[in-house]
């Protein structure tokens, strides 16, 4: 990271701070590592992006469902899924600092480093060295490449290394009290599979028909080796997931579609289309016969926000191996039995979370010729904004603070609403453009006359006189989720 950019990713970090967005978890006890909370603002905002979501898939879809499965599920479950035997990140530790890495990100970050210092050509041949050996799976050769390009460990500089060794990123813990007949269980590290295994449960009574989807939000856990860059990777962290289940044979044309789809849902949010691009996968996973990541170009450059995998009917055919009961459907339009084949869009809900703090914390120069003045705000879009309206009354008397809470006691019914009479005005505007307030209510002494008020909106700063018995609608239209939803229609 350049030091602008390194500034960027500190400023965002700071700010999801000190607004009450985003905590270390643990903090007092000095954190625990890659585990956040969200505060305040930040379940929110969350909550919003959720919502935005859902709404997406369940609401505008007539043919996709949600549901909401335990984190706990049947050990074997992960045996079937291949997440037992293959859900593994390369890894390797450096003897003097004792610190572990992910091996083939101490090799990426090399690429890195040539790319930075002009050196194309190695960058591509190692990244297809890279790719080879992941390919391969051989973690002999992962331990020559860094040998070969002399990476040394970022703490101690030395290349005193050891094997590269596989690590199984699922937690394990243990269910029922007596130590000898507990079983051992996971915590799941992806939701997927609690939509795989409610296939049937769904489709029956649902009366679903293919092509249908399911559709669910919730916690994974992953005990990922290296984690790092704030919200991006995490040890618990929540996933939006849909499995669209399919006729064998159309898998792809689907696939095209909701890649589509799914950038068109980001882009809605009024993100830059040029910090979003397309990363075709090189190694694929073992369920995927393609797969795709739609990645968003961070402080620390581009990263995947989510991925779009068409899984084939693997996981499906593997429940029904393993369970021994019968996973297939009965289409009545080509009277065949089948497994359906399915295509998956998955998104991390921090990552997008991070993607939308990202793209919208702006820092504007508002200096005139007389005085210098700046302001930082959050230009969430209206829809999926923490608070949706602010209300101040001019001043602490004349009850005018009265009147201003009369009109939050009704607003507050549809809205999200902050109420503040501390300090100037101008001041209080300013709190709010930080936490991404799109509209700000003034109570003055015209208000007990005529009953109107000022609404100031946050990206403009324009204002404008409106009566109260408007501002339910008003503040209503601004902020629906139709402006957002509409769009993916
Ligand atoms: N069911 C498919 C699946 O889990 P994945 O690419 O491993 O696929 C999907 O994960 C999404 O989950 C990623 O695109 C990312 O946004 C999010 N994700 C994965 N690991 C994460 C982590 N450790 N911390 C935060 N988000 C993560």
């Amino acid at each position: 990271m350049s030091k602008q950019t390194d500034d960027l990713f500190k400023n965002i970090v700071s700010h999801a701070k000190e607004y009450g967005f985003v905590f270390q978890s643990s903090e007092i006890y000095d954190g625990l590592s890659a585990v956040y909370d969200y505060g305040q603002l930040g379940s929110e905002l969350k909550n919003n992006l959720k919502t935005y979501w859902w709404k997406s898939m369940v609401q505008l879809n007539e043919n996709i469902v949600g549901i909401d499965s335990a984190i706990f599920m049947h050990p074997t479950i992960w045996k079937a899924s291949g997440h037992v035997d293959g859900f593994n990140d390369p890894m390797i530790d450096n003897k003097d600092s004792k610190k572990r890495y992910r091996a083939d990100q101490l090799i990426e970050d090399k690429i890195d480093r040539y790319e930075k210092d002009g050196k194309s050509d190695k960058a591509a041949q190692l990244q297809k060295d890279l790719d080879d050996a992941l390919n391969a799976d051989d973690l002999v050769r992962l331990k020559t490449i860094i040998e070969e390009h002399n990476i040394v460990c970022p703490i101690s500089g030395t290349k005193n290394w050891t094997d590269v060794r596989q690590f199984n990123l699922m937690f394990a813990t243990q269910m029922g009290a007596m130590a000898d007949g507990a079983e051992q269980v996971y915590l799941r590290p992806e939701t997927a599979q609690g939509i795989f295994v409610n296939f049937l449960n769904v489709q029956k009574t649902g009366r679903m028909k293919v092509p249908f989807g399911i559709a669910q939000i919730g916690k994974a856990f992953r005990n990922e080796v290296i984690a790092r860059q704030f919200i991006m990777r995490m040890r618990e962290f929540e996933q939006m997931e849909l499995q669209f289940f399919v006729r064998p044979g159309t898998e792809l044309e689907w696939y095209e579609k909701w890649k589509e789809t799914r950038l068109k849902w980001h882009l809605a949010l009024g993100s830059d289309p040029a910090k979003y691009r397309y990363h075709d996968h090189v190694k694929l996973a073992h369920y995927a016969n393609a797969a795709v990541d739609i990645e968003y170009d961070f402080p620390f450059g581009f990263k995947e926000v989510e991925g779009i995998h068409s899984r084939t009917d693997f996981d499906l055919k593997q429940h029904q191996e393993f369970s021994k009961k019968k996973m297939q459907y009965f289409d009545p339009e080509i009277n065949q039995n089948y497994i359906p084949y399915v295509v998956e869009t998955s998104v991390g809900l921090d990552r997008l979370f991070l993607t939308v703090f990202a793209n919208s914390l702006v820092h504007e120069d508002l200096s005139t010729e007389e005085k210098q003045d700046s302001r930082v705000v959050l230009k969430f879009h209206p829809a999926i904004a923490p608070v949706k309206a602010a209300i101040f009354p001019l001043t602490k008397k004349d009850g005018l603070p009265e009147k201003a809470r009369e009109i939050m006691n009704r607003l507050k019914l549809d809205f999200n609403m902050q109420y503040d009479e501390k300090d100037a005005i101008g001041k209080r505007y300013r709190r709010q453009d930080a936490i991404g307030t799109p509209y700000c209510i003034t109570v003055d002494h015209q208000t007990l006359e005529d009953n109107t008020v000022t609404i100031r909106h946050r990206d403009t700063m324009e204002q404008e006189r409106v009566a109260i018995d408007q501002l339910r609608n008003i503040i209503g239209d601004l902020v629906s989720w139709n402006h957002l939803l509409d769009q993916l229609l």
